[in-house]
């Protein structure tokens, strides 16, 4: 097996890209970074805890944009913009230590949260152009803070304050959703049972060879909701149509990106989303994203909490969130399995016909001779 890659910031001083982030030409980038469209609606939430016709249309406009893109942005959404800088910040300085500040808390071997260089599924042939360090906030009970990085100092008392601010932010716009589907206010968290958080902090490094690589691939992510706080650089790309097209997300000064995962797809019985996006990098600055996963508790039941007039329900059977969630993962294995199968046949047909043609070159030399 290659060497792992322990820092991206050597690589990104190269020329050229390394081999093993090359992407086969229909995952790579079709829209430029920083080719921005303004498809995904901003919503200011300011008035959204007030009852009346301010909240109505707040709530109108959140839920089409879930119906349509299972995407959309907040402003007015009450985090505190001094603790967004200073989570920032902090995070920027975590990735600039040096490699081996950073490696304390490498999850490579399959520890639970801590910092990792372009991650990837195991079996899968190609990388993701990323570092990240990640961990686990909420239930508070299962906090592993020696997972959790000691620097830069502060870090410990930002990231708690931050995650409690999402957390709220979260179950504010799981309230707006619940209604938006007839229930009580309440029905998705209590849906969720106890409701697990997730950061995950992806540094993007500036890369030598951004058209042929990916900072992220394309996915949907499996949570609940999912609170994106990202830097004003651009990257961050979704699709409707199964990925023929994209469009770059604007990049809107103190704004959530807020996208919905597979869990609120199913419990709205594919009335949302669930948002089909990843992130491109490129060679001019590097890209930070803080993402909050607002998920369900691994054993909470995953089915559509009601079906509207003449709906079809979208699952065969109820299941856990756990094992919704080792499905998902074994099919990604499995598509990433048959995807370098049909890599491996293709690179033999190739040879096997470069072959053909020098024999038959050849037979035409002795021919001519
Ligand atoms: C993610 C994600 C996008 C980005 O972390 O799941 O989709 O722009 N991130 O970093
Ligand atoms: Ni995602």
């Amino acid at each position: 097996m290659a060497p792992q890659v322990t820092s991206l910031a050597q690589l990104a001083e190269e020329n050229s890209l390394h081999q093993k982030f090359i992407r086969d030409e229909d995952e790579r980038p079709k829209v430029a970074y920083d080719q921005f469209s303004d498809d995904i609606p901003v919503i200011s939430l300011a008035g959204i805890g007030e009852s009346g016709s301010q909240r109505a249309e707040i709530c109108r406009k959140i839920v089409a944009a879930c119906e349509e893109w299972g995407i959309f942005q907040v402003v007015d959404h009450g985090v505190d913009s001094k603790l967004i800088d200073d989570m920032t910040r902090l995070a920027r300085e975590f990735f600039a230590l040096p490699a081996e500040e950073k490696l304390r808390f490498d999850m490579s071997g399959g520890k639970k949260g801590g910092f990792i260089v372009s991650s990837h599924l195991q079996g899968e042939a190609v990388q993701d152009w990323r570092e990240i360090v990640t961990y686990f906030a909420y239930p508070v009970k299962a906090r592993d803070y020696s997972r959790w990085p000691d620097k830069p100092a502060g870090w410990r008392v930002v990231t708690e304050a931050y995650s409690e601010q999402l957390m709220g932010l979260g179950c504010k716009l799981l309230e707006v959703l619940s209604e938006a589907m007839g229930l009580e206010k309440d029905a998705l968290s209590q849906a969720c049972l106890e409701m697990d958080q997730k950061v995950v902090v992806n540094f993007y490094p500036q890369c030598p060879q951004p058209n042929l690589t990916l900072g992220l691939k394309r996915h949907t992510d499996p949570g609940t909701i999912t609170l994106l706080l990202q830097d004003q650089v651009g990257g961050l790309q979704a699709t409707r149509d199964g990925g023929k097209t994209w469009i770059t997300v604007l990049p809107v000064e103190g704004a959530f990106v807020v996208n919905l995962g597979d869990h609120g797809h199913y419990m709205s019985n594919g009335r949302f989303k669930n948002a089909d996006h990843q992130a491109v990098v490129n060679s001019n600055s590097s890209r930070l994203s803080i993402a909050t996963f607002q998920n369900p508790a691994p054993n909470a039941i995953v089915y559509p909490l009601k079906l509207r007039e003449g709906e079809k329900a979208v699952m065969e059977e109820v299941i856990t969130y756990m094992e919704m969630y080792k499905r998902k993962m074994s099919r990604d294995l499995e598509l990433a399995r048959l995807k370098k199968l049909a890599k491996e046949k293709r690179l033999q047909e190739e040879e096997l016909q470069e072959k053909n043609k020098l024999k038959s070159c050849k037979g035409l030399e002795e021919l001519l001779a």
